[in-house]
């Protein structure tokens, strides 16, 4: 763990300053569509793939905290998380939103060798790109120029997409970089290359047509590779490292983001995007041989109103279109299907049809809820009144997910005069669904599992934090979202506990500094976050103040949860240091705190 922001870039109170100037509504609210609820916002979290809403957004306490990933943090973090950037760079880019100058930055050892290594991440992918770019225009990429020209390819496409080629030498890119300076360490992080005991370290691709992965500022970031005809696997793909990130980004972006339309073409391959943007459709774009995200969907809201999947016409294609054309809607996009039957993709259509006829499925695309009604018509049968109306109601609970009142209202009225369906039954249908599905709003209750957050989950680095209970652990972080909630409880609770009874790490760093401005009377717990660089640890922050157990209802029964937490806490703090043999104070601590939970149990609290 770095710790907490002991090496700093900037002082404090310019980043209490940036922080201030940026409303953390206002910059999430740019990116995830926000529903307001009670003290918090809701929406959809960018970090994770979720049908209902489990992000919040607290205006109050400017942090926000996502129920079901755990990620969680100030406004930096949200921009560090989103945009996949450093803390000085997210800094640097809110104190631009509002017009704050910044000192020069004064770079951290740690934060300057990160930048570094990331400089050099981009310099090797660049590297290999040019080495495959050259290779496909030699002799030596005959067979791969050939197959690029077979597939109908232009000299100008294949320039303007950056194509190369890989030939059947095992290791002469490694040879190639190595020559250039670049260490080995870097080329196997890059993903260009892989080490095994028996050939040592060798190309990744090798005999393969090369695509180079751009980012939205041209950058190259990975590669796919295709196999030159019917070997396995088709495609190969560089692995994620720290400067690629699947999940945020598309194929063909940074030229998409240039055609300047209000609609984005999304396809599923590579080919796809290629044969598309040749035929003068540079709006299309693709992702990475993964599926599809909410964090892609969100990155194309920046660029576009609309999006229009032009998926294969095969069982897998529908199916992927209709999920993707949810996880569009939730991100409050418009999204309509184009038919590219009779063909199997874009490309086939490309070469069948061309531009003009392209043109027309694009006008005549059909709206994805629509589309996807016309799906589930298909298993019901229409003339039967029972499966009609069991038709009726899965419109029914479909049409429920407007939640615009004009929109909705204009969808069951299309609804009901396209399927005969009596508009005010529907109407009411529609509402009583709405009203059912209400009472599932998304309840801030932790799941214990996930006191660490999703690192854990990817492989990330995990917040390290000393051993102790896991319960008393969660019972910490439960005790300072608590006073934070209601702040008449820290005085009460200080009688008990001190910062130094919580585990150390991130937590105890969170409990020093809560109590600290407790005590002052003026929690920020934003600020608090901001201590911690890394995305990790600042989730974890988050996390210390938005861990809401599920209390009883009855007030001497919240208080025992109360009494319980405290005690957990204390009890697992006195192991703790019972078992540090460096703390010549143990066994007088031991003694104060059987007096205090003597206490404890005695002690009556106002809630
Ligand atoms: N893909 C992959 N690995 C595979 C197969 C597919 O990563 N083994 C990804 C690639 O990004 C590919 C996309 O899924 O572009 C769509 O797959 P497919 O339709 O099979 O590929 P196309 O791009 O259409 O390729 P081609 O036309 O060359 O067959
Ligand atoms: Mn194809």
């Amino acid at each position: 763990m770095r710790g907490p922001r002991e090496c700093l870039y900037y002082p404090d109170e310019i980043i209490d300053e940036v922080r201030q100037g940026n409303d953390i509504v206002d910059v999430v609210g740019q990116y995830v569509h926000l529903k307001r609820q009670g003290a918090n916002y809701f929406g959809l979290c960018p970090f994770h793939n979720e049908k209902s809403p489990s992000f919040s957004v607290s205006p109050d306490k400017q942090i926000f905290y996502c129920f079901g990933c755990g990620k969680g943090g100030n406004v930096i973090t949200f921009v560090m998380e989103y945009e996949n950037c450093t803390f000085p760079e997210a800094v640097k880019e809110l104190a631009d939103r509002a017009g704050i100058r910044l000192p020069e930055a004064e770079y951290s050892e740690e934060a300057r060798k990160k930048e570094e290594r990331r400089a050099q991440l981009y310099a090797v992918n660049r590297e290999a790109a040019t080495y495959y770019y050259r290779m496909l225009r030699s002799p030596a990429g005959g067979v791969g120029l050939k197959y690029f020209e077979d597939r109908k390819l232009t000299a100008e496409t294949m320039n303007r997409f950056g194509l190369g080629f890989a030939n059947g030498s095992s290791s002469d890119l490694v040879r190639h970089l190595k020559g250039k300076g670049f260490a080995d360490d870097l080329i196997l992080e890059a993903g260009v290359a892989a080490f095994d005991e028996k050939r040592g370290m060798h190309d990744k691709f090798w005999n393969r047509v090369i695509f180079p992965i751009q980012d939205v500022q041209n950058r190259v970031i990975g590669f796919g590779g295709r196999v030159m005809g019917d070997g396995k696997p088709k495609y190969l793909n560089s692995p994620e490292t720290p400067i690629f990130d699947k999940g945020h980004n598309l194929y063909a972006l940074h030229l998409a983001k240039r055609s300047r339309t209000e609609q984005f073409i999304l396809c599923e391959g590579y080919m796809d995007v290629i044969s598309m943007h040749q035929a003068g459709f540079s709006q299309a774009v693709a992702s990475l041989g993964t599926s599809f995200t909410t964090g892609q969907a969100l990155v194309l809201k920046r660029y576009a109103k609309e999006v229009l999947l032009a998926y294969d016409s095969d069982g897998a294609g529908v199916a992927a279109a209709l999920r993707n054309s949810e996880i569009l809607a939730q991100a409050g996009m418009r999204c309509r299907m184009v038919d590219l039957r009779p063909y199997k993709d874009p490309d086939e259509f490309m070469k069948g049809l061309g531009h003009e006829e392209f043109q027309k499925r694009i006008d005549n695309a059909e709206n994805a809820f629509f589309y996807k009604l016309r799906q589930a018509e298909s298993r019901f049968s229409m003339s039967d009144p029972a499966s009609r109306t069991d038709f009726c109601r899965e419109a029914a609970r479909e049409l429920c997910r407007f939640d615009d009142d004009i929109e909705r209202e204009n969808y069951i009225k299309a609804v009901a005069e396209k399927y005969f369906i009596d508009a005010e039954a529907l109407r009411k249908m529609v509402g009583s669904y709405a009203l059912a599905g209400s009472t599932q709003a998304p309840v801030p209750v932790v799941r214990p599992a996930k006191t660490t957050g999703p690192a854990e989950e990817n492989g990330e680095a995990k917040v390290k934090r000393s051993p102790g209970s896991e319960a008393a652990y969660r019972a910490q972080k439960y005790l300072l979202t608590w006073m934070l909630e209601s702040p008449g409880l820290y005085r009460q609770v200080t009688g008990f506990l001190q910062p130094a009874d919580f585990t150390e790490g991130v937590v105890r760093r969170c409990a020093e500094k809560f109590f600290a401005q407790s005590l002052q009377g003026k929690t920020d717990v934003a600020s608090i976050i901001s201590l911690f660089e890394e995305e990790a640890e600042q989730n974890e922050a988050a996390s210390c103040f938005n861990s809401v157990p599920e209390l009883p209802e009855r007030a001497e029964d919240r208080e025992r949860a109360l009494r319980d937490f405290i005690r957990a806490v204390k009890e697992d703090s006195v192991q703790r240091s019972a078992e540090d043999a460096d703390d010549p104070d143990s066994f007088g601590r031991m003694v104060r705190a059987k007096k205090q939970l003597e206490v404890l149990d005695k002690t009556k609290f106002t809630l």
